[in-house]
């Protein structure tokens, strides 16, 4: 049997998904499946790399490049809801490509999927101790050193103008900790915290629209996209960022770099997917999932993006606004709003660990299901005996996550993650196409419109996303991929339980 043609039949995988008494609990209703969304959703894209694209690509045309990137994520999205409703299992993007495009491509997705879970996990861990320096700062609790809240390819200027060199983040580490010990108790507990945690991440973002809207200066929306000849723009360790250095530092490319840069803030929705082994209704409540979240924050990410650059100059998001950038914007600019600023960063913290949260949760999810077929060694999809839920599985994840945490800058872990789900963005629509060609009869709850343009147009708009991203991070996504074959050829092959 050739790798493309060893495939998982959809009816064995749909008996498996019934047989839930020996599997995860079926728990999850369309509320919380939305909420389940967007407490992946909103994050450390909006809150920090927002600022990031609108200093170093797009200035304040970041809005536009929200609307490309939701364009992008729409069109995965309707391809994503209609296997979600027709294959309602564990294991999302993987699950889908080894019932339609074989083991190979299936193993692929799921290496790529790892990118972005657990490369997400940690990117907004990294954020989240950006984020709890400034609460302490607030509340003049004195600051974790930079030594320690940094990794060791960073490095900054103080006010004294000493240099400092990041060693090793700890509060990443810290609330990963405290995060992956939350889901091994269970998924139902930590769904509930979810959906508390997602009422006061949207309270916030509607807050900021409102109050922000007033303290907006027109000036800072003008010129729209950054000019080639914009002057530089001082670094924190005191280096100058050059605008005209890079088609993607300006104009309409910068737009479009800038989306690849923004696309972190709409990854998630995907992870509703896979919690579908454990959705009550999956047929109907996967696709209202999916859709629903993707349209609430890409309204609600238009919004903020406007407010922000118009409250603030771009060229703020590369010096010292850079960090925690939406408490500096209201510290410096809304100076009588002071108490926004303070509960701003309260509530993002609590945002952020959502994130962390779904992330985390939706990578043990995937490394269950490609345990439970034989690609990864079995303790991945070893259950707790009371808890039910794959706790060795969160603690080796823990230990991965935390590495990248501890040691790696949130730029590079941010795009490596945007990468791995581009990928398997563009491997979902492909899949979408090809099941509709290979099994046309199957019934399919949600279907994707006018197949195969929308599947194709996910395909070109994610491509040029992973295109515009820097050459480093395309030839490190790469070496993760090469490292993935080695495995799948060196170990998985043989495991696998479809092997003849
Ligand atoms: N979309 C998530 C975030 O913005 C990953 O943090």
């Amino acid at each position: 049997m050739s790798l493309f043609s060893r495939k998982k039949s959809l009816d064995v995988l749909m008996a498996q998904a019934g047989d839930s008494e020996k599997g995860l609990k079926r728990t999850l209703g369309a509320g919380s499946l939305i909420a389940l969304g967007i407490g992946a959703i909103i994050g450390a894209g909006l809150f920090v790399r927002t600022a990031a694209a609108a200093g170093e690509h797009a200035g304040p045309a970041v809005t536009l490049s929200f609307i490309v990137a939701a364009i992008g994520c729409a069109f995965a999205g309707l391809c994503y809801a209609e296997f979600a409703s027709m294959i309602p299992i564990a294991g999302s993007a993987y699950t889908y490509a080894y019932a339609t495009m074989g083991e190979l491509i299936a193993w692929i997705i799921g290496w790529a999927l790892i990118l972005e879970y657990a490369l997400g996990a940690a990117t907004v861990s990294i954020a989240w101790s950006e984020f709890l320096n400034k609460l302490l700062e607030q509340f003049h609790l004195g600051a974790i050193p930079y030594e320690w809240s940094h990794s060791p390819f960073e490095r900054a200027l103080d006010i004294n103008n000493v240099m400092h060199v990041g060693i090793m983040n700890v509060p990443a580490l810290f609330i990963l900790l405290l995060l992956s010990l939350l889901l091994i108790k269970g998924t139902q507990e930590s769904a509930l915290v979810n959906s508390v945690i997602v009422i006061v991440k949207v309270a916030i973002v509607i807050l900021f629209i409102i109050v922000g809207w007033k303290y907006i200066n027109p000036a800072n929306h003008t010129p729209f996209m950054i000019p080639k000849n914009a002057p530089p723009a001082l670094k924190p360790d005191g280096t100058f960022f050059d605008y005209g250095a890079d088609i993607r530092n300006n104009g309409l490319i910068g737009v479009l770099s800038g989306a690849g840069v923004v696309f972190f803030a709409f990854i998630g929705f995907d992870a509703v997917s896979t919690a579908a082994q454990e959705a009550k209704n999956p047929k109907r409540d996967m696709p209202i999932g999916i859709l629903g979240s993707l349209v609430i924050c890409t309204i609600l990410y238009v919004l903020f993006s406007w407010v922000l650059t118009g409250v603030a100059p771009y060229t703020d998001f590369v010096k010292s606004g850079k960090e925690a950038s939406v408490a500096y914007a209201i510290e410096t600019y809304m100076k009588d709003q002071l108490w926004l600023a303070k509960t701003v960063t309260i509530a993002i913290l609590a945002g952020f660990s959502s994130v962390i949260l779904v992330m985390l949760m939706g990578q043990s999810r995937v490394f269950y299901t490609m345990a439970s077929d034989g690609l990864l060694p079995k303790m991945f999809s070893d259950l707790h005996p009371k808890y039910r839920t794959p706790y060795k599985s969160n603690m080796i994840l823990f230990l991965f996550v935390g590495a990248f945490a501890a040691f790696v800058p949130s730029k590079i872990a941010g795009d490596l993650t945007s990468i791995g789900t581009l990928f398997a963005f563009i491997l979902v629509c492909i899949g979408v196409w090809v099941m509709r060609v290979n099994d046309p009869d199957r019934e399919r709850p949600f279907k994707t419109p006018l197949v195969p343009l929308v599947p194709i147009l996910g395909v070109v708009v994610c491509t040029i996303m992973i295109v515009l991203l820097p050459r480093d991070t395309q030839l490190s996504a790469l070496g993760w991929m090469v490292l993935g074959l080695l495995v799948y050829f060196g170990y998985s092959k043989a495991n696998s339980k479809l092997k003849e």
